[in-house]
């Protein structure tokens, strides 16, 4: 992200406002209407009112999942950062609590994450208890206004109190940016038992750099990654490090999930990953990964372009051992500017993700969360058929086309045929979203799809992603909020997620395949509430 310097102007006199009247930071209110708001989701989380995007600090601790996320809580454009707060007992339903972070004379309060500290190695613990440390990038304008490079540097805050309330660390910053590296952010954390220490991984321009402590207090440099591997489109930022299991085996692997702004594949901001392995000091790619990601080449957690900055929560009990991420819904290429008035953005749905061994080597998959299951209402089963007639599922299943999710199987004969899913409304608005067949692709088309003027960057081009899984038959589940689709193809091998603002809500969800046929093997439509 840039920040311009007009921006910075009026981001002065907003801190200078808040100075002196600290009252103005305010706890998020609790109730808004969905119905009475034209594109607020119903099912994904958006603050309150005015501005979020990245998802910060994600930790569970005592049955809460903690949700943080980049907010200015006096307009509905980005400005002085704080951190937004949410909690959830199944990731469904989110209870707003008052913001956790403020700036301070240290600066902003970018982009971060947060740990349990189970053993006290900060010594923040208060009666036995464990504290929740956070730990945030500190961005100070003035230092960037005067010219300097060194204004991002990493911090802590503490809690004792379940996230409650927080107490900045009178010795932040931690890392101090001695190196003057403009871009030099979005710190996650995690305790890494094997080599007994806490590792910090964040971004650095066009790398990432790994640190190692023992308290959270003091760190040692411990290596960098990334200046030869994946793409270099844009910045990188919010990196998130953590070790996951290969399905179905004993084996283990460390992904690093690494965003940067632009570069993705379908315009503006997006996700890379890259599979390897950490030996304490070094992040390394796996051998049979390397040609994946080698000058230039990446691997994509989402093709859409709406799904960005996401990272995983923290301390996800082992009895559960789900690694659970979360991305804010929105591209830098236009998500100041997008047709909502209370409030600016949502988060994807929250999602595990998997590694497996495929055919092409490890790949990470993505599905949403098994507790979305409990959103499911009133359902409908397609019976299998071939496929020669549209299919008008709104008007065989009473289901509304607006929120709803939808898992198809079908065979496309002979290697021909758009498959096309397509959501329309009285206005002659239409998304469409499938496959193509002979180009093996999915496709996602917000471009005939309501409000598109905001941005000539939002809506110039069809967005695709290759398949490959090489099985026959494809799977597609579908996840539709209103103003979001989310697709997931062959099982979450690829995932797609798009944003779009119909001027009225869309009321129809049809089936059709064109210049083609096949068979549709199983199809169920289900109602989220
Ligand atoms: C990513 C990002 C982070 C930064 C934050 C500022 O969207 O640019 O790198 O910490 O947003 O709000």
């Amino acid at each position: 992200m840039k920040i311009s310097y007009s921006i910075f102007c009026w981001l002065t006199f907003g801190l200078l406002v808040q100075m002196a009247c600290n009252t103005s930071y305010r706890t998020p209110s609790k109730s808004t209407s969905n119905t009475v708001e034209p594109h607020r989701p119903k099912f994904h989380f958006t603050p309150p009112e005015h501005w979020m995007n990245d998802p910060n600090g994600m930790v569970f601790y005592e049955g809460e999942y903690h949700l943080f996320y980049q907010y200015y809580p006096e307009a509905t454009v980005w400005g002085p950062m704080h951190w937004g707060h949410a909690v959830s007992r199944d990731l469904l339903n989110w209870e707003h609590l008052p913001i956790a972070l403020y700036p301070d004379s240290l600066g902003l309060i970018f982009s971060g994450s947060a740990v349990v500290d189970w053993n006290n190695t900060s010594g923040f613990g208060k009666n036995g208890k464990p504290p929740l440390v956070a730990i945030f990038t500190h961005h100070l304008m003035e230092a960037e206004k005067a010219g300097r490079s060194d204004f991002q540097y990493q911090s802590i805050a503490y809690s004792n109190d379940k996230g409650r309330t927080w107490t900045k660390y009178a010795g932040n910053p931690v890392i101090p940016n001695t190196q003057k590296i403009k871009d030099f952010r979005d710190p996650k954390v995690i305790w890494d038992a094997a080599s007994k220490q806490w590792v910090m991984v964040f971004a650095a321009y066009d790398h990432v750099k790994l640190w190692g402590s023992q308290n959270l207090k003091n760190w040692t440099f411990l290596s960098d990654f990334g200046k030869e591997f994946g793409t270099h489109g844009g910045v990188w930022e919010c990196p998130d490090l953590f070790p996951i299991a290969v399905e179905g085996s004993d084996e283990k692997r460390w992904i690093l999930l690494q965003s940067l702004n632009p570069g993705s594949p379908n315009g503006g901001s997006g996700t890379q990953y890259f599979v390897g392995d950490f030996d304490g000091k070094k992040f390394t790619v796996d051998p049979t990964f390397r040609t994946a990601v080698i000058n230039g080449q990446a691997l994509w957690l989402d093709w859409g372009r709406d799904n960005y900055a996401g990272v995983t929560w923290s301390d996800v009990p082992k009895s559960d051992g789900r690694r659970i991420f979360i991305g804010w819904m929105s591209n830098w290429d236009y998500a100041t500017v997008v047709p909502t008035q209370k409030w600016r953005s949502a988060l994807t749905l929250p999602r595990e993700l998997t590694l497996k061994k495929t055919d092409a080597g490890y790949r990470l998959f993505s599905l949403p969360v098994r507790e979305m299951a409990k959103r499911q209402g009133k359902s409908f089963k397609l019976p299998s058929q071939s496929l020669t007639m549209p299919i008008d599922l709104t008007a065989k299943s009473g289901i509304s086309a607006s929120a709803c999710a939808l898992e198809l199987e079908f065979t496309p004969e002979g290697d021909s045929g758009e498959w096309v899913l397509e959501l329309s409304n009285s206005k002659n608005e239409v998304y469409r979203v499938g496959y193509d067949a002979a180009k093996k692709l999915f496709f996602s088309d917000r471009t005939h799809a309501g409000k598109l003027d905001f941005s000539p960057k939002f809506a110039a081009l069809v967005h695709y992603a290759p398949r490959t899984s090489k099985s026959n038959s494809i799977r597609l589940q579908l996840y539709v909020d209103r103003a979001s689709c989310e697709l997931f193809a062959d099982n979450g091998a690829v995932a797609l997620t798009d944003i779009f603002f119909p001027t009225e809500d869309f009321s129809k969800l049809r089936l059709f395949v064109t210049g083609g046929t096949g068979t549709l093997n199983s199809g169920k439509l289900f109602e989220l509430k």
